[in-house]
């Protein structure tokens, strides 16, 4: 049965992705995006763009004509460092905006929403690790508390409207299209300088560890939870943490890359040790890592090389 399904978004990083995903299993394709950080070169030429804001009354009227069964809500205020700048910005788009796309998925019969949270700013610092998800969610940054809120407000229009919403808590996702100019995202911004032989700075003594899981096993993530009828909550992780000194020794070996790094004052709210357990959506969804890190750090670089 050919899905339709409704991407915000889904000329972003990760919801390209997914966009790609839905294409390729022969769904019909709609993508919302005010392409704010999101780019018209990551459109699937089979999807509809609507080129809306999430804040805006439009998103009613986007899914009103299109008329999607599912709904993948990717479309946010992605980055922790402007939510520290600009907090109520990050609040308006990921909380409210959130809020006015739930009422137009409820007003326009959609079966499903699928919701893009952080694992990494949720939990704040967990007590134990791998992270699951029962840990408490004690978010340290603007950001991570808007996804919270996020999070809540899907709970909320499950019970008050019968909409079901599963809330996937995503790992650091790396691959192609995540912008190398950013200031997330260490895998694109060290690959992209060592390919140019540029130095590369690392904040902190890059002892850090982080969960790092390639884009295409994420949205293969997204695919399966939009298939379960009821609302959950999953971690996408791999339980392994991998360091950044660990990471730049890797892509130095990769690019023959042969300067050392330069050190800078770690970063605000930055969670110093962190993997996510994923056990249930494993157990739950049969989801597996199919990328390992050394095959997605290859994938990565070469299509570093190729933009
Ligand atoms: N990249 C990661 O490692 C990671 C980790 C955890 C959670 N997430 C979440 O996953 C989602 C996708 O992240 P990404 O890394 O692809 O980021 P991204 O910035 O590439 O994608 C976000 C998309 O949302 C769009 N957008 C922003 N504001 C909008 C608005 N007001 N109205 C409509 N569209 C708007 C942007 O143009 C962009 O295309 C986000 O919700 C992000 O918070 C990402």
């Amino acid at each position: 049965m050919i899905q339709r399904a409704l991407v915000t978004g889904g000329v972003g990083f990760i919801g390209s992705h997914v966009v790609d995903a839905l294409v390729a299993r022969g769904d019909s394709v709609a993508v919302l995006d005010v392409l704010s950080t999101g780019r018209h070169q990551n459109l699937n030429p089979k999807a509809t763009l609507f080129q809306v804001d999430l804040r805006g009354d439009e998103v009613a009227d986007a899914l009103q004509s299109f008329h999607p069964d599912v709904v993948f809500h990717l479309g946010a205020q992605s980055s922790v460092v402007v939510s520290l700048r600009d907090p109520v910005q990050d609040a308006e788009i990921n909380v409210v905006g959130t809020a006015n796309l739930l009422r137009a998925c409820v007003g326009a019969g959609v079966r499903k929403v699928v919701f893009a949270s952080s694992g990494g700013t949720v939990y704040g610092e967990p007590d134990t690790l791998p992270c699951a998800e029962d840990q408490p969610l004690r978010p340290r940054s603007p950001y991570g508390a808007s996804k919270v809120a996020g999070e809540a407000l899907l709970q909320a229009f499950s019970a008050s409207f019968g909409l079901s919403g599963t809330a996937l808590r995503l790992p650091n996702v790396y691959g192609p299209r995540q912008d190398p100019n950013g200031e997330a995202g260490v895998i694109a911004i060290f690959g992209a300088r060592m390919l140019r032989g540029e130095p590369v700075t690392i904040f902190g003594t890059g002892a850090q560890e982080k969960d790092y899981v390639y884009v295409e096993d994420v949205a293969r993530a997204f695919l399966l939870a939009s298939e379960e009828a009821e609302s959950q909550v999953y971690n996408v992780g791999s339980g392994v943490g991998t360091s950044v000194n660990t990471l730049f020794s890797s892509l130095a070996h990769l690019t023959g890359y042969a300067l050392q790094p330069s050190h800078e004052p770690a970063r605000p709210g930055d969670v110093f040790k962190f993997s996510l357990d994923g056990t249930r959506l494993r157990q739950r969804l049969g989801w597996r890592i199919r990328v390992p890190l050394e095959e997605g750090l290859r994938k990565t670089l070469s299509s570093l090389r190729g933009s």
